[in-house]
């Protein structure tokens, strides 16, 4: 602990040397000659003020930003729902090589019959996961795999002559769920959680109605619970005709365990880029492929990758097809950094991932509980929900204090406020690729962060110390964003 202090000290004192801007020092750099083959007209009345300084003063700018970024290659990244595991490095490797890189989708399919191989049997991969009989990898995010599939179910029913436009949805859910159906025409139904934050399965026969379509469920939900009656929900469903969709956001638990297929799923999503590792962060880059049962296969987006003849084809004949959901086939990088990845794993490893994801997050909440709330027991999934409440009624810190505090730690927060139905939530995730070290560590900070909050409560308040910019208020940047750079010029 007496280290962490120092290290704190040493960051904040070197912060507060950078908190006026970044003082880069001038360097004696000649003026370039302007040409005279430019007509006088064309040129500036006066020069353009652009910075100058040698590569040595640029190269150490950026490098000094990039120390700044919380990464997974730097920093330990408990996100959770984000699955930030550390992303081996030849997936990138894979990724950059040249035939790879230098194809292009307008290509004459006889040129790229690599990249349609890596395509097609990333697909026969995703199925044999998902024990689901066909997969589009054309989303381009989790959200979009949603929007997508749920376009597909909504085809599905018009095929059939049904107008269907309700999906159920737990009230564990993540928010681009509700919105993914909102932006494909149907209306949402909120299915309660029963107190053990599994789906309420009276709730859900209350609520079902021949106008159901679907229901979007997340196993192992956001709470970071399995919920074992998932064959029992499927059967509501099936029983009035509608699907039963599987948010995979969360397949680092399970895969290699259980198939959805088995369980009853109809429609799923993957992220490729959290499950199968690609950096990942901010908005982007990432993939959404979904996989399907036989009955929805038909109206899957078009073209579909395929092995013909012994050629890989683009096949457009699919005449129920919801058509393109996106420019071109999908999101090729991280296809590849996802085929990669599994097979540099193969089935025993894919199995481990998710074994070792599980243990990971119970260590972690076990050594949690005697510190803070533990809304929902032991054992969970690979992630788990911690709350602040007992700091927040005592002491006055909440959850976002905590989540600050940690950044001072050199640790990435955890998800907070999400979701929504535990208070002052901390959503823990910690993945398989870290240490015992790590883990340990961070329980010994979360236990100091709990001590404080009794002690010295005011460095929680004030946190983060250690950054350029240091606590901001969170309230007024959402009511006056300043969007603009330079906004006051
Ligand atoms: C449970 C769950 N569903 C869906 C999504 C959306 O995925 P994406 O961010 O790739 O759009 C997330 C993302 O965090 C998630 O955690």
């Amino acid at each position: 602990m007496e280290k962490i202090d120092h290290d704190i000290k040493l960051l904040f004192e070197q912060s507060v040397e950078g908190q006026s801007g970044v003082n880069l020092p001038q360097c004696d750099v000649p003026e370039a000659s302007v040409s005279e083959a430019i007509p006088s007209a064309l040129l500036a009345a006066t020069p353009v003020r652009l910075p100058e300084m040698c590569e040595r003063e640029v190269t150490r700018h950026f490098t000094r930003l990039s120390e700044r970024m919380m990464s997974v290659d730097a920093n330990f990244y408990p996100l959770g729902s984000c699955t930030m595991k550390y992303n081996p490095k030849i997936n990138e490797w894979a990724a950059d090589l040249p035939g790879f890189t230098a194809g292009h989708p307008y290509q004459d399919v006889q040129d790229i019959q690599g990249s349609m191989e890596l395509m097609y049997r990333l697909r026969q991969l995703l199925e044999e996961i998902a024990g689901l009989s066909e997969v589009s990898l054309h989303p381009a995010a989790g959200a979009h795999g949603e929007l997508t599939a749920m376009m597909v179910v909504r085809a599905y029913f018009r095929d059939r002559g049904e107008n269907r436009d309700e999906v159920l949805i737990p009230d564990t859910a993540h928010g681009t769920n509700p919105a993914s159906c909102a932006l494909c025409g149907e209306r949402v139904t909120i299915v309660k959680s029963t107190p053990e934050g599994l789906v309420d399965l009276d709730d859900l026969a209350a609520k079902i109605t021949d106008n159901t379509a679907a229901m979007m469920i997340t196993n192992p939900n956001t709470l970071g619970l399995f919920d074992k009656s998932i064959k029992k929900i499927a059967d509501i469903l099936h029983q009035r005709g509608a699907q039963l969709y599987l948010d995979g956001a969360n397949m680092n638990a399970i895969m290699g365990q259980v198939r959805p297929g088995d369980c009853g799923v109809d429609v799923m999503h993957y992220n490729l880029h959290k499950t199968f590792s690609t950096p990942h962060g901010c908005g982007g880059p990432g993939a959404g492929p979904i996989a399907v049962a036989e009955h929805l296969a038909p109206f899957l987006p078009a073209p579909q990758v395929d092995f013909v003849d012994g050629k890989y084809v683009w096949d457009f004949n699919r005449p129920k097809s919801i058509g393109k959901v996106r420019t071109f086939y999908g999101q090729f990088g991280v296809m590849v950094r996802a085929y990669t990845y599994i097979r540099a794993l193969g089935h025993s490893g894919i199995k481990n991932v998710s074994d070792k994801a599980v243990l990971a997050a119970n260590y972690l909440g076990k050594k949690l509980e005697p510190f803070y709330t533990l809304p929902y027991p032991l054992p969970c999934m690979h992630e788990f929900v911690i709350s602040a409440e007992k700091q927040k009624d005592d002491h006055g810190i909440r959850a976002l204090d905590i989540a600050k505090q940690l950044i001072d730690y050199g640790i990435h927060p955890p998800t907070i406020y999400f979701p929504l139905i535990v208070s002052e939530c901390m959503m823990i995730e910690p993945t398989e690729t870290e240490t015992l070290e790590t883990l340990d560590r961070f329980a010994a900070i979360m236990q100091r962060i709990a001590e404080q909050a009794r002690t010295n409560p005011e460095l929680a308040h004030q946190a983060p110390v250690t950054t350029p910019v240091s606590r901001v208020d969170e309230v007024k940047a959402a009511r006056e964003p300043n969007l603009r750079w330079r906004y006051k010029e």
